[in-house]
């Protein structure tokens, strides 16, 4: 619903911008030296301040007819000069408009969400380019983005860089991953914005000689605080036919730039106009709860582009996976070095390694054992062959995504899934070939719809091919909306690893039901995960969209069941919170059907728990310490409560206040036992059930690496 809008012509002039309460104020002004600059408030305090934008571009095509100013450099086996587009602008008129909506997602952490905000669009002329800015003012924050309309003369821009600044009025305290344009695999570090550079000197990797010394590169969602206790979260939104945005941080200064992530020749993108850049984000919250709920990000996205969204669903499933990942069984057939090529499908003369996890028995014992237990789906990897030298070969010819083991019989285990109300899910481990994937992207999804699959786990492992691109670049950002969409015209729900991380894209397309993206479980099986991680991870990775983190780990003892020597850096109840505070509604139990056979009672809380939510609220926070939330299961009246810590042990008194007037529930409480602690005694749990009320309090103490669940069972 448009609210009204006023136009202006008042060229030069500054605008004045405040969120729908007042509370959050912007101001746009223009430099002496015609450089365009935005500044951030809350409450009067200003947390941004003034940060100029634009780009710096290189000359191509029909450029020389604009009259732009060389800054001199030229590349050395290209002519074309670089120019600025960031100052000697013209400010031709601004427009103002407000918009408020209330929209439903397709699944998500609440049924309603509101869209409330006030837009100034703002005209810039150089020469003869045009260039708009459009800022969304919400009252949790910002976003800005670049558009260029339609420009026959010259259409085309290649991008030096992006020039976007992020000034901080102070030196913040971040939790930031280093700069990495294929990762984000990490644990997190907390510090000054002025100590990035000593934590990390290393800046961003994969090139930039030229960073300044005194420099870090971090990624974002990035999460920082004032010492006043803003809570100030920089992300981008929207990321679509561009580069992935990094964030160059001036240590001394404590001010921020936009640094993207590279083509394969060190140019940074390419847009052909009418064009738009994703948004960029900066969330204001006065708490990490706040912050927690802000939905600024899904708010920046376009509205759902699929009509039929019948067929997406969220999805609890078990997978033929962790018992590969901590190396008790593998992908591959044969230990034999085969050098696959596509069509040499015959393995009937290798001698199998005994090892290989999905065969026919092993995959019906998930299948029977989930059945059982109300699950939706089981995800089977090294279902397919190539597996026994995917990695460090020539990786285009390693997967064809068509061809299975023959141990494992596709038609017959997708057949005895259905009948038991099973989905097998698919794995496409494209080996980060994505022009292999994508030549066989339409016969690998139609072998899905043949088989009844309808969801499928994809993953990059590997450095990209062609040579030199990354995986946050724009040729890759490209690749994984591309099989998003693809995917949809089949009816098929994608949940990439290792793509880039998510923007909030979900909202436009809801089939990208979730992403890995940051380190997730998996890592407990490669040398252990510092207690924190998942008390950080919603303030980050999950502000852009969902996570496949895959908790549920049951058998702490790696080194006993198949000698693992890594350290699980968690509790069982710390575990169980997980499918709370972690929220995707793509939620796996990762272990295997003999592990959680020792703790059925445990294992109750992950058959009862929901993957889709009409409520959420966010109780007690701080990141990397702990987080507790509370939530209202979509299709009942019950709520679920699910808490995390730290190493340190931590008591809570959690008044039920979010539990309905009047009603009475059956609370099971799963909570660490009193001598519980993730080092020493990490399987001890107690449950506890009794009647509460609106107003009942928990009492809930979390161990070293622990935490707890409840679920409220409406009586
Ligand atoms: C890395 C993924 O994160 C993991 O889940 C998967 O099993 C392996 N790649 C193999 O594709
Ligand atoms: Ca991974």
């Amino acid at each position: 619903m448009l609210l009204g809008t006023n136009t202006t012509v008042q060229a030069q002039t500054a605008a004045q911008m405040s969120s729908p309460d007042g509370t959050l104020t912007a101001n746009i002004s223009l430099s002496d030296k015609g450089e365009i600059c935005y500044d951030l408030s809350i409450d009067g305090q200003q947390i941004v301040t003034p940060s100029k934008l634009g780009f710096e571009m290189r000359g191509v095509l029909k450029a020389q007819q604009l009259e732009y100013e060389s800054d001199g450099t030229i590349d050395k086996n290209d002519r074309r000069p670089h120019y600025s587009l960031h100052d000697g602008f013209t400010v031709l008129g601004t427009e103002s408009s407000s918009f408020d909506e209330t929209w439903e997602p397709v699944w998500g952490e609440e049924s309603q969400i509101r869209n409330h905000y006030n837009e100034t669009l703002v005209h810039l002329q150089k020469g003869s380019r045009l260039i708009d800015v459009r800022f969304r003012l919400f009252d949790d924050g910002l976003g800005l983005r670049y558009e260029f309309p339609e420009c026959n003369d010259a259409p085309y821009l290649c991008i030096v860089e992006e020039l976007t600044e992020f000034n901080l009025a102070g030196d913040y305290t971040a939790w930031w991953i280093p700069g990495d344009f294929d990762t984000q695999e990490y644990q997190f570090t907390k510090s000054r914005l002025s100590e990035i550079s000593s934590v990390y000197p290393q800046a961003l990797r994969g090139n930039d000689s030229q960073t300044p010394f005194s420099t870090g590169g971090v990624q974002t969602s990035l999460q920082m605080k004032t010492d006043e206790g803003i809570y100030v979260n920089i992300h981008e939104a929207a990321l679509v036919d561009y580069p992935c945005m990094h964030l160059l941080v001036d240590c001394e200064k404590h001010t921020m730039r936009s640094y993207l992530t590279p083509d394969a020749q060190g140019y940074k993108g390419r847009i052909q106009t009418p064009a738009k850049t994703p948004w960029r984000t900066v969330q204001l919250a006065r708490s990490a709860e706040e912050q927690l709920a802000s939905r600024l990000v899904l708010n920046l996205n376009e509205p759902c582009a699929l009509e039929d969204v019948s067929w997406i669903h969220p999805v609890k499933y078990m997978g033929v996976w962790w018992e590969m990942i901590a190396g008790a069984g593998s992908w591959a057939y044969t230990d034999e070095y085969r050098s696959v090529k596509l069509g040499q499908t015959d393995y009937a003369a290798s001698k199998p390694n005994g090892r290989h996890s999905a065969n026919n028995e092993n995959v019906r014992k998930y299948i029977d054992f989930a059945a059982e237990h109300g699950f939706d789906a089981i995800l089977v990897e090294g279902w397919n062959i190539g597996w026994e030298d995917w990695a460090n070969c020539n990786k285009d010819y390693v997967f064809d995504f068509l061809t299975p083991y023959p141990d494992f019989d596709i038609a017959a285990l997708n057949e005895y899934a259905h009948s038991k109300g099973i989905r097998l899910i698919m794995h496409h481990e494209t080996s980060s070939s994505p022009r292999n994937y994508e030549r066989h992207l339409e016969q690998a999804y139609s072998l899905m719809n043949q088989y009844g699959y309808d969801a499928v786990k994809s993953g990059y492992v590997g450095d990209i091919l062609p040579e030199g691109t990354y995986h946050y670049s724009q040729y890759m950002i490209n690749h994984y909306l591309y099989c998003v969409t693809e995917a949809a015209k089949h009816h098929i729900m994608v949940n990439a690893h290792e793509a880039v991380r998510p923007t909030g894209l979900c909202r436009t397309y809801p089939n990208l039901i979730a992403n890995e993206s940051a380190m997730g479980t998996e890592y407990q099986a490669f040398g252990g995960i510092k207690p924190g991680h998942t008390a950080m991870l919603p303030f980050s990775r999950l502000n852009g969209g969902p996570m496949d983190y895959t908790p549920g780990i049951f058998e702490t003892d790696l080194k006993a069941w198949c000698g693992n020597g890594s350290t699980v850096g968690t509790t069982i109840a710390g575990q169980l919170a997980l499918y709370v505070t972690m929220y995707s509604p793509l939620q796996m139990a990762c272990d295997t059907p003999e592990h959680y056979a020792e703790h059925m009672d445990a294992f109750q809380f992950i058959k009862d728990v929901p993957v889709d939510w009409s409520e959420s609220r966010y109780l007690y926070a701080e990141p990397q310490d702990y987080i507790i939330i509370a939530r209202k299961d979509k299709h009942s009246d019950n709520w679920y409560l699910g808490g995390v810590t730290d190493e340190q042990v931590r008591e809570f008194k959690i008044p039920c206040n979010f539990l309905e007037k009047g009603k009475k529930y059956t609370a099971t409480i799963y909570k660490d036992a009193p001598d519980a602690d993730y080092l020493t005694n990490p399987k001890a749990y107690t449950i506890e059930r009794r009647t509460v009320k609106a107003g009942s309090t928990i009492k809930v103490k979390m161990a070293a690496g622990g935490g707890f669940a409840v679920s409220f069972e409406a009586q």
